[in-house]
């Protein structure tokens, strides 16, 4: 599929935010109130269903509750209402003779989709994210980053901790990151020759998208040893391995990659300011003069909220040290840390905010 140009994708944004802005004043406003508290039902159901893969006897075709039931060992009476439920919010359809099948959206519940959504759901409802969210009433009141106040350590001392999710994190980011990374890719003008190091990378999803772009550049993919372990499998199977050379890394303590361009995409809003600054500082440390640094990032203007940048603020609210800034603001970041600021690109969901190393 071809990437829509950014002014399509910006004008398709502001066109359905305003039909549905437009479609909720239709409503009484307890009605709208209700459908909006009915977002933890939406959640909840998402969660049952990808815990229980129950999307999956729905892949080849329609069933009914008591067929998928039957196929994965359910309670065929809770399975007809749980699928309903989602019916509701347009993952299924079920028909007048009581059989469910999958809609377009639904599809993204299977594990074994190509743009499968499934890990996104397990690791936004896992029991600790959970724990942030509930813990946002005492944020208000002291500020404390809810995830490490509501569990005791941070998202990544968390992870480390239990391989199992850390491994689903990194996966979910890899969705999460195959979904923009065509746009960012289509946005910046990437050099034919040299090195990208892509930092806070993960498994490699943006970097390698880079580089299927550019087949005569070379890559460095700098995380911690969890995500470092599944990057291996990943880049082969994207066809870059080859390209890429993994190296272990901390976003304060340092890493050794010399490149022409660093990727730090999602990486920033995961922390405050002053963090944010080491790790600016620890990419400068690791680059040449002339090098590049490219904040990838949804951009946060303060007195704008809009979806999904102001939701995604939230989350880094509940389940890290960080937030969603806009570009003055990381270039302020960047300043403080040796950039000059370059240029800054809307790709129409993501921003790419450009630091120069002087
Ligand atoms: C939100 S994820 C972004 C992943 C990737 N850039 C993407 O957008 O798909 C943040 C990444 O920072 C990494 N990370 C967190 N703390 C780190 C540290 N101290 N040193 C190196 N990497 C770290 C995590 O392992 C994770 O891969």
């Amino acid at each position: 599929m071809r990437t829509p140009p950014p002014a399509v994708v910006r004008a398709v944004q502001s066109l359905s935010g305003a039909l549905e802005r437009a479609a909720a004043g239709l409503k009484p406003p307890q009605a709208r109130f209700l459908e909006v508290s009915g977002g933890v039902a939406a959640i909840a159901l998402m969660r049952a269903a990808v815990r229980t893969r129950l999307a999956e006897p729905l892949a080849i075709g329609s069933r009914t509750g008591a067929q998928v039931a039957e196929q994965l060992g359910l309670h065929a009476p809770t399975v007809h209402r749980v699928l309903r439920g989602l019916a509701v919010y347009g993952l299924v359809r079920l028909d007048s003779r009581g059989r469910f099948s999958l809609t377009r959206t639904g599809r993204l519940l299977l594990e074994g989709d190509p743009h499968s959504m499934a890990g996104w759901v397990r690791y936004a409802t896992s029991d600790a994210v959970l724990a942030g969210w509930l813990r946002l009433p005492e944020t208000l009141v002291d500020g404390l980053p809810a995830f490490n106040a509501a569990t005791g350590t941070s998202m990544w001392e968390h992870m480390a901790a239990h391989p199992d999710e850390e491994a689903g994190f990194a996966r979910t980011m890899h969705e999460l990151t195959l979904l923009a990374a065509p746009l960012i890719v289509a946005a910046y003008p990437w050099p034919e020759h040299g090195t990208v190091c892509d930092v806070g990378g993960g498994v490699g999803a943006m970097l390698a998208s880079v580089l299927r772009e550019r087949p005569t550049l070379d890559g460095v993919l700098v995380d911690q040893a969890g995500p470092l372990a599944a990057a291996g499998e990943y880049l082969a199977s994207r066809g870059v391995a080859d390209r890429v050379r993994t190296v272990e890394g901390d976003l304060f303590t340092g890493f050794e990659a010399r490149a022409d361009v660093y990727l730090l995409k999602d990486v920033l809003h995961d922390w405050d300011d002053d963090k944010c600054s080491q790790v600016l500082r620890t990419v400068r440390a690791a680059a040449a003069s002339g090098a590049r640094v490219l904040v990838l990032e949804w951009l946060q203007e303060p007195n704008v909220a809009q979806f999904p940048v102001s939701i995604s603020d939230i989350m880094m609210l509940a389940q890290t040290e960080g937030r969603q800034r806009s570009a003055a603001e990381i270039q302020a970041l960047g300043a403080a840390a040796g950039f000059r600021a370059g240029r800054v690109i809307d790709t129409g969901a993501y921003g790419v905010v450009e630091l120069l190393a002087a």
